[in-house]
């Protein structure tokens, strides 16, 4: 497949430009622009993700893997050496590219997904992100009071988080539509929680204080996040990401009431705001709700187009719940990537017969990929899902 994305940039002084990547950002700097355009030719090499969410037929079924660039690849380590810290790394477009691309040098995946993180959006309210080696992200100024929430300003990201579109832009250059290219974001609730308790601990105190005695400041809050992510999310489709991901990872640890209220709700909002189609191709949502398997049909209420399943759902049981409206994806235990190739191609044969034959499977973990598990089993996961899952797609591709 080829891409050719041609901007066409005519400017107040008359100057005309065709322009591709990232060299509009900078005639926009010095010329006031008056109409930008896009012709763009979208014609994927490996279109199996986006038919697969379209439930068309597919010869095998596509698989990527969550945290499929990271530290489980040594590349990935030398490059995060390089760059200092993961903040770095993320916030130079030139690195952040290279390891995004990593994992597709390695493996024949049916899909990239952009290297940054969740916590890009709180960082650019402020809040002064931190990863502390071995404990994972916190703030240096936690959300507390209800003042804390009222004078935080929502980013737009074309201004504060331009670090990721520029990251998006050369991803799709270098990919040259190899593969579609996944954007994605943090849910409102799941990033309060880092937010507010201001480090990653999973007892949640903090959050749980404010859900019960100020829920209002809670709700604020919450709302200033989905407006945040409704403008990074379609700067990002703008910036060229094919496929949009909502990860809900903490969604999972409220009550069904609570799930509705505080997550599924702003959810909804923001699928409602995304932009529905770019560069004549219909973008589409994927939901990842962790622990979120009782409430699919929920879920499926958002108009999401895909439905992200963890390790304890029954994928045959979720695709007769929703599987006839919507695709799924997931969900092999990531554990299991420990074992030997022999038990590794096993679990993915269970895996995919769980499912059945037919499309609407994406083929992923039911969370990240671990980062001691050996890049060789990744290898032997890739090629089992394609070459075992032929025979489910044998009559109908
Ligand atoms: O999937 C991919 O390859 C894309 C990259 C990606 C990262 N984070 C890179 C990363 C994505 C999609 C995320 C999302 C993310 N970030 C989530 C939601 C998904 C999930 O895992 O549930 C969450 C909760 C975060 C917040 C965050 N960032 C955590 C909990 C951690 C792990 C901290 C640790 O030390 O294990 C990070 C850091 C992070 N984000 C790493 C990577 C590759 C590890 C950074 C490093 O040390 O090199």
């Amino acid at each position: 497949m080829q891409h050719i994305n041609l901007n066409i940039v005519i400017c107040k002084d008359g100057v005309l430009f065709f322009t591709c990547f990232l060299a509009t950002r900078y005639i926009f700097c010095q010329h006031a622009v008056l109409f930008t355009g896009a012709i763009s030719m979208n014609t994927l090499k490996n279109d199996r993700l986006l038919r697969t969410i379209w439930r068309q037929p597919v010869d095998m079924t596509p698989i990527w893997i969550m945290r499929q660039a990271g530290r489980y690849l040594p590349e990935y380590r030398a490059i995060r050496q390089k760059a200092g810290s993961f903040l770095t790394l993320c916030k130079t477009p030139e690195l952040a590219c290279e390891v995004t691309l990593q994992p597709l040098a390695r493996f024949p995946l049916d899909a990239a997904i952009l290297f940054s993180d969740i916590l890009t959006i709180p960082d650019a309210m402020g809040l002064g992100l931190y990863f502390k080696e071995g404990e994972g992200p916190a703030f240096e100024r936690p959300l507390r009071t209800a003042r804390d929430v009222h004078a935080l300003a929502v980013p737009k990201s074309e201004e504060h988080l331009t670090y990721v579109l520029d990251t998006i832009a050369m991803i799709r250059h270098e990919l040259a539509g190899k593969v579609p290219l996944i954007g994605f974001c943090g849910s409102p609730w799941t990033m309060a929680t880092y937010m507010v308790e201001g480090n990653a601990n999973k007892a949640f105190p903090a959050i749980q204080i404010m859900m019960k005695d100020e829920s209002t400041v809670l709700h604020h809050l919450l709302t200033k996040l989905a407006e945040a992510v409704i403008s990074h999310l379609n700067a990002q489709i703008r910036a060229g990401a094919q496929v949009v991901m909502i990860f809900d990872t903490w969604g999972g640890m409220l009550d069904t009431q609570s799930y509705q209220a505080y997550a599924l709700h702003y959810i909804k909002i923001i699928i409602q705001n995304l932009i529905k189609e770019n560069a004549g191709l219909r973008v589409p949502v994927i939901l990842f709700t962790k622990g979120g398997g009782q409430w699919l049909n929920l879920m499926r209420e958002t108009a999401c187009d895909v439905l992200g399943v963890d390790g304890l759902v029954h994928l045959g049981h979720a695709r007769r719940e929703v599987g006839e409206k919507i695709a799924l994806q997931g969900n092999m235990d990531p554990t299991i990537l420990y074992q030997s190739p022999d038990n590794i191609e096993a679990e993915v044969d269970r895996v995919l017969a769980e499912f059945g034959p037919g499309s609407g499977h994406i083929f992923n973990l039911g969370h990240g990929i671990a980062p001691d598990v050996l890049p060789e089993h990744v290898a032997v996961l890739v090629d089992a899902v394609h070459r075992l899952s032929q025979k489910y797609h044998k009559d109908i591709a």
